[in-house]
């Protein structure tokens, strides 16, 4: 079966934007792939060299994955600072990376100049710790957002290269396994095209019901419908796609014919919106809540999800010494 693995950024607080894309693809590849997940801890490193709470942040994600669904069972999911081995590979592939390319790579230049008093050399080489969290499980498929291609065409350079270098056809080289063409995209409630954490118009799978209302009441509208069969400017179709992933299809019917017939009320609208959206968020919400109550499991899922981890890592960098010579 086909290996997949990813990483995820070690900040928590999923909101809709992630939960219908992301969040969701993962749930439904568990059961197509031999997946595994990580919480990328390490990379958070070549901005943050001084992480404030690492291990409750790492519970935090992991407690809401597997409130969305993630099964440990089918996927591990561990943390990657549990998984020493990837070091070892990061050091072999680093050897074969040039400075001239890790240099011309888009987010190590956006970052060196973000943070021109820290350009490390993790920054640097942060295209070889992700191609190592890949290679050391020969995945060969890696869902990832567009922003992560580059990443990914070095990540196959390394594997490249390694088999080349050595003679051997040892690393698959990784596809990139883009969910965003399947995925719903989710719009901001704020008029603005998409959902994301910067712009500040998210609804988070932690609101509470009342926050939830509070945030959809507020969505920009206009002065209402003026034409029988018109055209739905952006921030009424906004809303209108919400109603299409959270309520029954006769409930966006009943709203669709009401804006064709110029009778259509937003507060109305806005209302089945929050009611639907409160009846999704809830039950994921109180799996979230339980999840983080209970430390003692979520602690076991990691270790259980690195043991998983080291052991493939382990046979992969086991193979890599053999292959360059050292003593196994
Ligand atoms: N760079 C990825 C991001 O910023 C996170 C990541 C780290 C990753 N290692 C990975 C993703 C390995 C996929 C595979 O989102």
């Amino acid at each position: 079966m086909e290996k997949v693995v990813s990483g995820i950024r070690p900040t928590g607080n999923l909101h809709l934007g992630n939960y219908f894309g992301a969040v969701r693809s993962f749930v439904k590849m568990q059961d197509e792939y031999n997946c595994m997940f990580f919480i990328a801890d390490w990379h958070s490193l070549t901005t943050h060299p001084k992480p404030e709470n690492i291990q409750s942040s790492a519970r935090t994600i992991l407690a809401e994955y597997l409130a969305c669904g993630i099964d440990p069972e089918k996927a591990p999911i561990y943390v990657q600072s549990d998984v020493r081995e990837t070091i070892e590979l990061y050091l072999y592939l680093n050897m074969n990376m040039y400075l001239g390319e890790l240099e011309r790579v888009t987010t190590f230049k956006e970052k060196a100049r973000q943070q021109p008093d820290n350009v490390n050399a993790g920054l640097l080489t942060y295209p070889t710790l992700m191609a190592a969290d890949i290679l050391q499980h020969r995945a060969n498929k890696v869902p990832v957002g567009k922003d992560q291609e580059q990443n990914m065409e070095m990540a196959r350079k390394c594997a490249r290269r390694f088999n080349n270098i050595y003679g051997v056809e040892f690393f698959p080289e990784p596809e990139n396994f883009y969910f965003a063409d399947k995925a719903v995209k989710i719009p901001g409630l704020d008029g603005s095209g998409k959902m994301g954490k910067s712009t500040g118009n998210c609804i988070y799978l932690r609101d509470d019901d009342k926050t939830i209302r509070k945030k959809v009441m507020r969505a920009v509208t206009d002065n209402g419908p003026e034409a029988m069969n018109s055209p739905r400017p952006e921030v009424i179709e906004n809303l209108f796609t919400f109603l299409k992933i959270v309520s029954a299809p006769d409930v966006y019917s009943y709203f669709d014919e009401k804006w064709n017939d110029c009778t259509l009320r937003y507060g109305d609208l806005k209302k089945q919106i929050a009611e639907d959206l409160c009846a999704l968020v809830a039950p994921i919400r109180e799996r979230i809540e339980e999840y983080s109550a209970n430390t003692e499991l979520l602690d076991r899922i990691a270790a259980r999800g690195a043991e998983v981890a080291r052991a493939s890592a382990a046979a992969t960098v086991d193979e890599v010494r053999r292959i360059i010579g050292f003593r196994r």
